[in-house]
C-alpha cells in the first residue's frame, strides 16, 4: 500500500487505465507520465491517480487535468515529457494531446459531431 504526502500537491492527473485505454497502451503511458513528473522533479506538485473509464473511449488513451479540468487524449508513451512541458508552460491547449477543457463548447475530437469540434492552429 503507498500512502503520498498529498499536502503540496497543485495537481491531480486522472489517468484512464479502463479497457479501451488499456488497449491503448495506458500501461506504458501510466508510467511514461510518472517518469516525466519524477524527471522533471515535479513530484511533490503532482498526483496521479488510475482510473476506470472515464467515457472517452474514441479519444483513448486520455487523461483528465485537475483543478484545470483538461482533459487529454491518445497520449504516446513517448510523447509525456512534451506533454508535461506543455502543461507546465501553460500552452496545452495548443498540443496534439488537447481535448477538452470543462466548461467550453467545442472538443478536439473527431467522434462528436463538427459543430461541437475545436480546431487547434499551429
Ligand atoms: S476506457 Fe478510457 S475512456 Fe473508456
Amino acid at each position: 500500500m503507498a500512502i503520498k504526502d498529498i499536502i503540496n500537491s497543485k495537481k491531480c492527473l486522472f489517468i484512464c487505465n479502463g479497457g479501451s485505454c488499456i488497449k491503448m497502451n495506458a500501461e506504458e503511458v501510466t508510467q511514461a507520465i510518472r517518469k516525466s513528473i519524477q524527471d522533471f522533479n515535479l513530484e511533490d506538485e503532482y498526483h496521479t491517480i488510475r482510473t476506470k473509464c472515464m467515457g472517452r473511449c474514441d479519444d483513448a488513451p486520455v487523461a483528465m487535468l485537475a483543478p484545470d479540468n483538461i482533459w487529454l487524449k491518445d497520449i504516446k508513451h513517448n510523447q509525456c515529457d512534451l506533454l508535461l512541458s506543455e502543461i507546465e508552460l501553460n500552452e496545452v491547449k495548443e498540443s496534439d494531446n488537447f481535448l477538452y477543457k470543462m466548461g467550453e463548447a467545442t472538443i478536439n475530437s473527431n467522434s462528436v459531431p463538427t459543430k461541437y469540434r475545436t480546431t487547434i492552429k499551429k
